[in-house]
């Protein structure tokens, strides 16, 4: 989808499709309150084109609720569409950046190719709301059926956004790139996870990252398993061992002449192109969903696509630990003990708690190789979805700056995180008695903290942040603002919160 800023009136702009926002500006709570509709706009015609619906009632401008207008009077474009942001007090650009992806999502199976939306004139901060926009509208026309023969490309083609005069021309073209560049890698994203097993193996994941850094300037080596043996990294061949496919390391290096020597940051991302458990292995139903366990891996490639156009002034390494998860005859077996890289031995009590294997020694490279900030992220533990449900990823934190720097960041990307506790009463769970570390918790409880003490062990004190996207890398059912399939979480707040350690 190409994306420009225009910076005519939205009543001159001949479109398929004028998209406008509209809030509810009675915000008394009383039970027969009647809504009191307006449109986000300065413009009369636009206005008066909505003149005669809106007092019908029947539009009540909720978040996401649309409403067609077709040849709407005084306007060049051929249809409006009135999209609801919900009451006006609580207004926000996420609530923007949904309702950009509801009007996209509105036009793509009309066969509408392109549109237009008219940026609201209102007092949102105007990069935010730009970038807000562009976002959704971007992360929208992504659609996961990509194997049906029966296909029809119904991308929208082109997409005009249009700039309400007395808007911060700078701000707004600031926000529009920025958001342009950060959709796009969220997309990249979430077409690596779309890919099944068979057609996305740690070696093709590699690939994709090789040529993704070529395209951008990124420095990026994929080794093999001979590497995983040189480094010694146990804890990550123990899962690629039961596989035919063999083991990815792909280290990603994005370092601009200008960045200071610290701090350096890792971002270690989980990449299991396939979990079927090993030999603890999975029961079939759903197990076809474990192609996106590569998810984490996947967000980081996209921040790094993301990091290497933004051009923030600090150094970055992405590291992705990319494996498949196989029973086999060569595969490990419960009860086995692995040495990780960092000399700590670890009694393999369950082979389905891979993740957690493959981060052990990503995180202790990462560290390896310089970094002093250190963030993961994976689709860890089905616990963490247990605990926030399908609303709110996983967040763990050892270092307080790390996390409100985070925090921050969310306020840009919209995504939600909720923390949960990584602290030392709860080291009891991983003591084994043959080894130091086991790799399951001793029971259920807790099983996302558990597996976030386990990742622990290997940072020591280097701040860090581990994110659990397990319950929020896959959306089961599409939202009028986003398609089903892979979300793409993390991406955006990654990329912010690396920029927020830019000089
Ligand atoms: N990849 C799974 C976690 C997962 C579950 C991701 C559901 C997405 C959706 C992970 O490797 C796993 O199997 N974890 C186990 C750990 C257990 C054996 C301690 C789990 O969560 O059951
Ligand atoms: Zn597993
Ligand atoms: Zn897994």
């Amino acid at each position: 989808m190409k994306t420009e800023l225009l910076f005519t009136p939205a009543a001159a702009v001949s479109s398929e499709l004028l998209t406008v926002f509209a809030v509810d500006t009675n915000t008394s709570k009383e039970k027969d309150a009647k809504p009191a509709i307006t449109l986000l706009t300065s413009e009369d015609a636009l206005k008066q084109a909505a003149a005669f619906v809106l007092p019908t009632g029947e539009f009540k401008a909720d978040a996401n609720e649309t409403l067609l207008l077709h040849a709407p009077e005084g306007l060049k474009a051929t249809r409006l569409l009135i999209v609801g942001l919900g009451k006006s007090a609580k207004a926000t650009p996420h609530d923007l950046r949904r309702a950009a992806g509801t009007a996209v999502r509105f036009a793509k199976p009309r066969g509408i190719r392109s549109l237009a939306i008219a940026a609201p004139a209102t007092d949102f901060d105007a990069t935010l709301a730009f970038r807000a926009i562009a976002e959704g509208a971007i992360v929208a026309d992504f659609d996961s059926d990509t194997y049906r023969t029966d296909r029809r490309d119904r991308s929208v083609e082109s997409l005009n956004i249009i700039v309400p005069t007395g808007a911060d021309k700078t701000a707004a073209e600031t926000g529009h790139r920025e958001g342009v560049i950060v959709a796009e890698s969220q997309n990249f994203a979430r077409t690596l996870i779309n890919e099944p097993g068979n057609k996305m193996t740690p070696t093709i994941l590699g690939s994709r990252a090789a040529e993704m850094s070529e395209e951008f300037g990124l420095k990026c080596e994929v080794y093999g398993a001979e590497k995983l043996h040189e480094l010694k990294m146990g804890a990550f061949w123990s899962v690629s061992q039961g596989s035919e496919e063999p083991p990815a390391l792909i280290v990603m290096t994005y370092e601009p002449p200008s960045a200071p020597t610290e701090p350096v940051i890792g971002l270690v991302g989980k990449g299991i192109t396939f979990d079927t458990g090993g030999i603890s292995l999975k029961p079939g139903d759903n197990m076809e969903k474990m192609k996106y366990d590569m998810a984490g891996g996947a967000a980081m490639i996209g921040a790094m696509r993301a990091i290497a156009q933004l051009k923030p002034k600090v150094k970055v390494i992405g590291i992705v630990c990319a494996a498949e998860n196989m029973p086999d005859g060569k595969a490990q077996k419960p009860g086995d003990i692995q040495i990780a890289m960092s000399g700590k031995s670890i009694e393999i009590i369950n082979t389905d708690a891979e993740g957690r294997l493959v981060l052990a020694d990503g995180l202790y490279y990462a560290r390896q190789l310089g970094a002093t900030r250190l963030i993961d992220a994976a689709t860890l533990t089905g616990a963490v979805a247990i605990a926030l449900g399908q609303v709110n990823a996983g967040i763990f934190a050892n270092d307080e700056d790390a996390f409100q720097r985070f925090s921050k960041a969310l306020a840009t990307s919209g995504e939600k995180f909720w923390r949960l506790p990584v602290e030392d009463e709860y080291r009891d769970q991983i003591r084994s008695s043959i080894a130091d570390i086991q790799n399951t918790g001793l029971t259920r409880y807790g099983g996302a903290t558990n597996a976030a003490m386990f990742l622990k062990e290997f940072v020591d004190d280097t701040p860090w942040l581990h994110l659990d996207i397990a319950g929020m890398a896959w959306l089961d059912s599409d939202k009028s603002w986003i398609a089903r399939g892979p979300s793409g979480v993390a991406v955006r707040s990654i990329v912010e919160w690396v920029r927020s350690y830019a000089s």
